[in-house]
């Protein structure tokens, strides 16, 4: 089944017509709500751009965190409008609200070419309510502020395994196109997913074992090896009998891991050290110890070196690499030590292994730069995380199924 894209709407012609957008702006932001990593916003630009220079008038749709369907000043998207704006090289207006008065009066007040942004739609509980009806509703109301001719183009390529009003229902009331990033995610992610060159590793971290379980079940069958790291690698360690003592753990998942190990024992490279900590705090006391040396009451917040030159050394063969999830509390430098080694053993077999290496994930694209390790050294920096999981895994993700005609 075809799915038009931006450039049939292109091809149609916007001149004049409303165009709503749903973005990705789900950026990360400091306590200051300062954006720490604009990757995101980055990658919206060439959809944005090319709609607003053929004369579209843009309403642009995202989210930021999870305001559970209130309005709360802390997940406005104000940073974000202020960050557009200043890469855009052209004002971006932030609307008072979502579908009011406010937003209204701004779309209908757009010319040629102006980009509208739309408060947080996680503002309104119909955005995530798992009543089609209530969706629907909301979706209409969206609809709404295209009135001139409108348009959907989907954008947001880190939300489109989500069943949501702005990224689903929407399209059922417009004509609809993917946008020129979620093409581009698709057909990258299409070439690991489909044909993997093998020595085929993948890499995992993160904090829930139980977000990537599907993945490493559907894996297993693919993937050479499958490397663990991060606050999911602890429920593996202890069930394999190790005291991780206060280390992050999902006490619920240890038999499930347990069987995988079980089952995939091959596969699976685990951690042969870590970085242990005092306390979860980025002045901690720290030590390197081994699996079983975890001292009383501390925890571990990063993989140990040996755990880093192991996992390099399967990396350093590899062909195809995707990597999801950082190996430690990157955010602290005295704990960065992890992630770091692991994004410059992908770089390195890019370069010197011919490796297709794709960085899946907020998180681990966030670590990439927030670390200053060379964005160009990855074959591919994937704006999904979530999303970039769950087409690996095989599952049809709600937000592309939908575009289909
Ligand atoms: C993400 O950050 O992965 C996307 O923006 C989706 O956010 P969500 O997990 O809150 O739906």
């Amino acid at each position: 089944m075809a799915v038009k894209t931006l450039k049939d709407l292109l091809d149609e012609g916007v001149e004049g017509r409303h165009v709503l957008v749903r973005s990705d702006f789900n950026v990360p932001l400091d306590e200051n709500r300062n954006i720490t990593d604009k990757g995101r916003i980055i990658a919206s630009l060439p959809t944005l751009r090319a709609l607003s220079e053929a004369g579209a008038k843009v309403i642009v749709m995202a989210h930021l965190g999870r305001p559970k369907g209130e309005v709360n000043e802390k997940f406005s998207l104000a940073p974000v409008a202020e960050a557009l704006s200043e890469e855009l090289g052209q004002y971006v207006a932030l609307a008072g609200d979502v579908v009011g008065e406010d937003a209204h009066e701004r779309a209908n007040g757009l010319t040629d070419g102006d980009i509208l942004l739309l408060e947080n739609v996680r503002f309104d509980p119909r955005e995530t309510s798992k009543d089609e009806a209530e969706r629907g509703e909301f979706a209409d109301q969206l609809a709404s502020l295209a009135a001139d001719n409108g348009a959907f183009v989907s954008d947001g390529f880190g939300v489109v395994h989500r069943v949501q009003t702005s990224v689903y229902d929407i399209a059922k009331r417009l004509p609809h196109y993917a946008g020129e990033l979620v093409e581009k995610e698709l057909a990258v992610l299409e070439k690991v997913a489909k044909n993997p060159e093998s020595p085929y590793v993948v890499v995992l971290g993160g904090s829930k074992v139980s977000d990537k379980l599907g993945v490493i079940e559907a894996l297993a069958a693919k993937a050479d090896s499958i490397i663990i790291g991060g606050g999911m690698c602890y429920t593996f360690l202890k069930a394999l009998g190790h005291d991780v003592q206060k280390s992050l753990l999902q006490e619920e998942m240890v038999d499930t891991c347990g069987d995988l190990v079980k089952r995939f024992g091959d596969k699976i490279v685990l951690p042969v050290d870590l970085v242990a900590a005092s306390e979860f705090a980025k002045d901690a006391q720290k030590k390197i110890v081994d699996l079983d040396s975890i001292p009383e009451g501390w925890m571990s917040l990063d993989i140990g070196p040996e755990s880093v030159t192991r996992f390099a050394e399967v990396l350093s063969g590899a062909k195809t690499i995707f990597w999801n999830g950082p190996m430690g509390v990157f955010e602290f430098p005295a704990f960065s030590d992890g992630t770091r080694g692991i994004a410059q053993a992908i770089i390195d077999a890019t370069a010197n292994n011919g490796a297709f290496s794709v960085v899946g994930g907020g998180d681990s694209a966030a670590s990439v730069r927030v670390l200053g390790l060379d964005e160009d050294g990855f074959s591919h920096i994937s704006t999904g995380g979530g999303a970039s999981l769950e087409f690996l895994e095989g599952k049809e993700l709600p937000g592309v199924a939908v575009l289909e005609d």
